[in-house]
């Protein structure tokens, strides 16, 4: 916990490191310390016995700091080497000023607007401007700041020199300001990257060596990031190009250049990653400035949103079905002036049509969108991106009647989103759905085992369907923050069925390839990755040796083989991701990203036809706007945000379950809570423990089937004795006005995003200590009566919990034949139209006696229980003992599909029979 957060109640002394997520919270939390410690001793006497000690600790927290700011260009070494030496010299006034000079502005940013002068008498500005208190006008004009991060191993002298000849290049055209931060070593630059989130770009020199000295475990533990890299069998010579590729890896959105000694032809085949330049052993500073800042513009440039900044000050005469457009219908009005009060006119000028010409159309892109959907790509690692202004629900639609032609075999987790389903009704597809783990426990499911979707896919293969398996369809990461092991997934499924498409729902997961850890997780990551081990020659040898060793197994065995795909396998793949969830976009500002090696070839013009189908014919333009812009940050600040959103979370995790109060109420669910252990291979069961502090998530992300994203936080409220319903309506948002949108029987989801501050965490975390000192009154003066009526009502949540129920099956009526799953969803669906092929039942009474009685009760409607909030019931569908079980204890509100004054809707007899003949 941080030295001076609000729930610690008191101010503990200097924390261990194992008490730190982040190193970016410990250097923030070291120099506040330092703050405190040289305030305190501006007071004290020199001969004061308190002195003494503080003066200690200031030189602790010093030692503390040495290692951590030489990756920082803010300070900077000079100026923290000439603050020490003021603590040397007793010099506690100037100390004391500069120290809180350097806290102020790192808290602030303002060291990103100008030179912080930290000398007292330096400046008649005494205060530093608070970054937040600035108009926006302000903040827009001005030049945006970053760091450069040098690698070179060098002396003192020749670092000087290397750094007043960068800044001699600096002119007042700049589009931006930069400061140089120089590390001597590879490992070193990754732990830059990796730490400092200011760093745009990385020049690598010939001087690097290896190693780096930093024995600071929080920072050197970043090098993990790199996977099974072993960088000791690295000759100097690869020091550089390994860099600019390990760059690439780690922060693809990063700009590498390298400065080589070696000659072009040496240089030319090796892989240097994403490198935009490489400079043949000159200084030519001016070019290496000029590239740095077109590096950064480029990324900068927001095509179409710049386009609509345009068109908005042009003056045009709108005769055209816009009333709307240059706010004209507002601003005539007598009646809705406050819209345009509340709205500003810059919304209104910017509404636009593609048909009033000017700007580029998205659904036949030549221009300005165009080019932001391939800055789109780019950013997110896709050969394609698609915009869609309608949400992921529109997404998925597409994608799904772009690549499944009717009577294809889709397999598709049960608990996906509602659009999937549709999806399925509306291009014919036959679904074979798959069961997730269930976790009864909490009421909700988990995700789909690879076992599952190999034995469903073994299964079809056996019945010789195989060739009309199309896609696999899976959500990640799920609603409750479990991720797949995506390229393992995707790698032992082409081994079955080597042309398979997947289709992953990101909704949820935009943000993941922002941060290094997340990103391995991706469709896009896994699906670059894939194709590149397919391409090597190990995957062919690989694949043959396998075929041999598997020569007549069984399917018992091929599913607990780790199965390899043959390297002829094509790597098809597309997610769709709703930007507007995680990240900075308008409501309903989706993205399709493809990595489809048979786009071009087959699907290109289905894909058009899908995107036609469900695309407006009047897209809104400020969302696309926003999309690129949204697009623009993630390139620039992604990682920052998604490193800060993460630390916040897992703050928020090792607050609630250290403090004592919070635990009798309360629990945050771990891994080992949402995961059964048989899929954690790493054996990590939670991300923080009291005894040890922080384990590695890296460990678990790299190896096991599944893992939990710390973004997300479920906290179990059932000891409250409320349901996560009632406590999130009754209880955080009227009492508290704490938003959050999912529940279970009896947990509640608080999900952190990349504007979650660590302020609004200790707020959160206040709110629950006031509602759990509440209930402690409340039981407290509760007489016998009332506390065995909460106790009764604790074990209904906690432990009376209906069994969640598999997927039953389709009727026979919507199935081919007996041996195989799969079912003609859109079938059910439409029979389902002629209100005459439905009858009613009621859940208590007909639904029972039908089922006892031996009948097949088919559902006719999907039945959506929220929460959950996926169909537990869809057309066609029969009606199995356990769901009936389950929704009947089902206390929700919502029950889309269920008219609770009719009952269940479900198909006649005849109807099923008529089908079935027909
Ligand atoms: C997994 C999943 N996919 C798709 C969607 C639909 O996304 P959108 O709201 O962008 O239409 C949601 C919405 O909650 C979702 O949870």
């Amino acid at each position: 916990m941080p030295e001076d957060h609000p729930e610690s109640g008191r101010r503990p002394a200097m924390h261990s490191v194992s008490d730190y997520y982040s190193a970016v919270q410990l250097r923030a939390d070291r120099w506040s310390a330092l703050r405190g410690a040289v305030d305190g001793l501006m007071h004290l006497g020199p001969d004061d016995a308190g002195a003494v000690k503080l003066a200690r600790r200031a030189e602790e927290l010093f030692e503390a700091l040495g290692p951590i700011e030489i990756y920082w260009a803010f300070p900077g070494l000079a100026a923290f080497d000439h603050m020490r030496r003021q603590l040397d010299h007793r010099n506690w006034e100037d100390l004391a000023f500069s120290v809180r000079r350097v806290v102020r502005a790192l808290t602030s940013g303002a060291y990103r607007r100008r030179t912080i002068p930290l000398a007292r008498g330096d400046s008649d500005a005494e205060d530093i401007e608070d970054e937040a208190t600035l108009s926006p006008e302000a903040r827009a004009l001005d030049r945006p700041y970053f760091e450069v991060l040098l690698v070179d191993e060098m002396g003192e002298p020749q670092e000087r020199w290397l750094r007043a000849s960068l800044a001699r290049m600096r002119r007042t055209e700049d589009a931006f300001v930069y400061e140089p931060v120089v590390v001597p070593s590879l490992e070193d630059a990754l732990i830059g990257i990796l730490f400092n989130h200011n760093i745009q770009a990385v020049v690598v020199r010939p001087g690097l060596s290896l190693k780096s000295r930093n024995t600071l475990e929080i920072l050197t533990k970043l090098l993990n990031r790199i996977g099974d890299e072993d960088l000791a069998a690295l000759a100097p010579e690869d020091y550089g190009p390994s860099l600019c590729r390990l760059i690439a890896r780690v922060r693809p959105e990063l700009d590498a250049y390298l400065i080589t000694d070696r000659s072009v032809e040496d240089i030319a085949g090796r892989d240097l990653g994403g490198c935009r330049r490489v400079f043949y052993n000159q200084e030519d500073f001016l070019e290496l400035h000029l590239n740095i800042l077109r590096g950064v513009a480029a990324r900068q440039k927001t095509p179409f949103f710049t386009a609509l900044k345009e068109y908005s000050k042009q003056p045009t005469g709108v005769f055209h079905a816009l009333p709307i457009s240059r706010g004209k219908s507002i601003s005539k009005s007598h009646w809705i002036q406050d819209m345009g009060a509340f709205y500003g006119p810059n919304i209104f000028l910017a509404e636009t049509s593609s048909t009033s010409g000017g700007l580029d159309s998205l659904l036949e892109p030549h221009g300005t969108i165009k080019e932001a959907q391939e800055l789109a790509a780019r950013a997110f690692g896709a050969k394609q991106t698609f915009f869609a202004t309608n949400g992921t629900s529109t997404c998925n639609k597409i994608v799904v009647q772009a690549l499944v032609r009717p009577g294809d075999i889709v397999l598709v987790d049960r608990d996906c989103h509602k659009s999937h389903h549709y999806g399925m009704v509306l291009a014919g597809a036959q679904v074979v759905y798959l069961d997730s783990y269930p976790l009864n426990e909490y009421s909700m499911y988990g995700a789909v085992p690879l076992a599952e979707i190999k034995q469903q896919m073994l299964r079809l293969k056996a019945a010789g369907k195989l060739d009309r398996v199309r896609m696999l369809l899976l959500t990640n990461c799920t609603f409750d923050g479990v991720v797949y092991n995506v390229e393992r997934v995707m790698e032992e499924c082409l081994a079955i069925k080597p042309d398979l498409v997947f289709l992953w729902d990101e909704a949820w997961f935009a943000f993941a390839r922002f941060g290094p850890t997340y990103r391995q997780r991706t469709a896009m990551n896994a699906a670059k990755n894939l194709r590149r081990r397919l391409r090597a020659p190990e995957a062919a040898k690989a694949w043959e040796q396998q075929q041999k060793e598997l020569e007549g197994a069984d399917d018992a065995v091929l599913i607990k083989t780790r199965l390899v795909p043959p390297p002829t396998a094509r790597v098809r793949v597309y997610a769709t991701q709703s930007t507007h969830k995680t990240l900075t976009a308008l409501r309903q500002g989706s993205m399709i990203h493809v990595r489809d090696q048979d786009f071009k070839g087959e699907v290109e013009q289905a894909f058009h036809e899908a995107y036609m189908t469900h695309t407006s014919t009047s897209p809104n333009y400020q969302i696309i706007a926003s999309l690129d812009v949204g697009r623009r940050q993630v390139e620039l600040e992604g990682f920052e945000f998604v490193q800060r959103q993460v630390e916040a979370a897992m703050s928020m995790r090792r607050a609630i379950s250290t403090h004592p109060l919070l635990q009798k109420y309360f629990k945050v669910l771990t891994a080992g809570d949402m995961i059964p252990e048989k899929y954690r291979e790493s054996g990590i069961s939670s991300y923080y423990d009291s005894e040890q502090g922080w384990s590695d998530i890296w460990d678990c992300w790299a190896s096991d089937e599944f893992v939990l994203d710390a973004s997300r936080v479920t906290l179990s409220v059932g000891g409250t004795g409320w349901d996560g319903d009632t406590f999130k309506t009754e209880i955080l948002m009227d009492k508290y006005g704490i938003q959050i949108n999912k529940t279970s029987r009896n947990t509640v989801l608080f999900m952190t995003n990349i504007g979650t501050t660590r302020s609004s965490v200790a707020y959160l975390i206040e709110v629950l200590v006031g509602i759990a000192r509440e209930l402690d009154d409340l039981l407290d003066d509760a007489s016998a009566m009332e506390k065995r009526a909460f106790e009764r009502r604790v074990k209904s949540l906690m432990v009376d919990l209906p069994p969640l129920p598999d997927f039953s099956r389709f009727h026979d009526a919507f199935r081919a034949g007996p041996e195989t799953p799969e079912g003609d969803i859109r079938a059910a669906f439409f029979l389902a139209y002629d209100e005459g092929n439905c009858d009613y039942l009621d859940l208590d009474g007909s639904v029972k006696a039908a089922l006892e009685s031996g009948r097949e009760v088919v559902s006719a409607s999907f039945i959506i229980p929220y929460p959950p909030g996926f169909p537990i019931l869809v057309p066609g569908q029969v009606i199995s003992a356990e769901i009936l079980a389950f929704m009947r204890a089902l206390d929700v509100s919502e029950i889309h599909g269920y008219r609770p004054d009719l009952g269940l809707r479900v198909f006649t007899d005849e109807a099923l029979a008529r089908h079935a003949g027909g």
